[in-house]
Order: C-alpha cells, then structure tokens, then sequence
C-alpha cells in the first residue's frame, strides 16, 4: 500500500487540473517529462532483477525490456473515443496506458515469477492486475497487465505517476505484433476470416508456449 498519502503527493499540485488539454499546453509538455521520468524509474528497477537473475542464478529470466510514451495524440483519440471531458484531470485520471513498458520473457512461467517480483518492489503500488496468459482474450491475445503506481522526486515534492505494464512470452509478443499490424493497417477493415485465422495462431503459439516449457535444461 502506498505509504506516504499528503498534498505533496498529488500531481494536480503541481498542474492547473481542471484545465482543458491542448497539446500545444506547457501543462501537456510538463506532464510527459513526468510520464517519462516514471518510465526511467521503473525501467531502471526492471532492469536490476533482469542482471541480478543473470548473475545470482545464471539464468534469463528477461528477454528485453522496450518502453514508450503515448503521442498525444493518441491520448486525445483514445479520449474522444471514451468520451472523457477534454480536461487533465479526465486524462490523468483515466488514460492509464501514457507511460508503457513492456517486459518479454523465454518461457510463461517466467511471467508469473517477474509479476511477483514487481508486486514485491517497495515503492510500486499495484493498481489494477488483468491475467490474459490464464485466460486470454477473445482475439487469442495474450499478455500479463499491471498498472502501477510509482513515486517519481521531483525538486519540491513526490508525486506518485501511472504505469502500464505488459508482460509476455516471446512468442506471445511476436503474434501481438502481428495481429497490432493487421488491426490497426487504415488500408484494411478488420476481416472475419484473418481474425479467425489468427485466433488459431494464438493457439498455436499457447502450445508452443507450454511445450517450451517442458524443454529440460532452462
Ligand atoms: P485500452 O485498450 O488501452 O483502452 O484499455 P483496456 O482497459 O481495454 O486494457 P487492456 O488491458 O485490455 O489492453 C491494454 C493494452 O493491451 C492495449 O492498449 C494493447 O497494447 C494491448 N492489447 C489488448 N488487447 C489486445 C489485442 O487483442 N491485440 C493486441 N495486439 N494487443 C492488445
Ligand atoms: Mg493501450
């Protein structure tokens, strides 16, 4: 739980809250540079379990890590399409994906282990858990989600800043980028059989997932 709840925590401190956004704002600009900075912190934490494994037990428990920050404009086409007021407390509040770190893994029991090691960091506060590897989504999708919470120092106070975080397999990242291509290419309208074609994929890369794991050695 979060330990240190006082006005100096709170990010609409330090911004006018209320306030319609505009991408041209120096509050827009301003609340990057924080996204960004929980990013670092973050990444930064990530990255010392990833050497510690490699050197405390001689083993890859973390393939690579990538991050990346929303565009705003994708911010403001996800809250139009949410319906969300045009305001930085709407964003703040609701747009829980601006700051992004995806964590890829050799194996699916490796999701579980890195997930509760992040649950164990001190200062990471988790908010919300969705378990896609159990039980993966209609699309065949695949994945671990956390958003979390971090304290990010700044000069004159601490500010507790979201984060989402995605952990997967390898081969779970590769159909995830796949089928982000063929979703999201402006020429095509989701097909019904490309669909269909993937969700078969995704099975397909589930049993690969779980026979890897039955490889001895790792
Ligand atoms: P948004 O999708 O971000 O609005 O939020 P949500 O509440 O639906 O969150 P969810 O945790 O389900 O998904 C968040 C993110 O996971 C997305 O932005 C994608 O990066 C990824 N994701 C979710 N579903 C899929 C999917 O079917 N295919 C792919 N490629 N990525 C997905
Ligand atoms: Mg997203």
């Amino acid at each position: 739980m979060r330990k240190e709840i006082n006005n100096l925590t709170k990010i609409e401190n330090i911004i006018d809250f209320k306030k319609d956004i505009s991408k041209e704002d120096e509050i827009f600009k301003k609340l990057m540079f924080i996204y960004s900075i929980a990013i670092k912190e973050l990444k930064t934490k990530i990255e010392i379990l990833q050497e510690e494994s490699k050197i405390f037990y001689n083993y890859e428990l973390i393939d690579h890590i990538t991050t990346r920050i929303k565009t705003p404009e994708s911010i403001i086409n996800k809250m139009r399409k949410k319906e969300y007021d045009f305001t930085y407390k709407e964003m703040i509040n609701n747009i829980n994906d601006i700051a992004g770190i995806r964590i890829i893994c050799p194996l699916k029991k490796d999701i579980f282990t890195i997930k509760n090691l992040i649950e164990n960091l001190s200062g990471v506060n988790i908010l919300k858990e969705k378990d896609y590897v159990t039980k993966p989504k209609k699309t065949g999708y695949s994945s671990y989600h956390l958003i979390v919470e971090i304290p990010i120092n700044l000069s004159k106070e601490i500010i507790y800043v979201k984060v989402e975080i995605q952990i997967r397999t390898l081969a779970m990242d590769f159909w995830a980028n796949l089928e982000h291509k063929t979703r999201y290419k402006p020429e095509h309208k989701v097909d019904k059989n490309v669909s269909k074609e993937l969700e078969k994929c995704a099975k397909i890369i589930d049993t690969l997932d779980n026979q890897m794991m039955l490889l001895k050695n790792f």
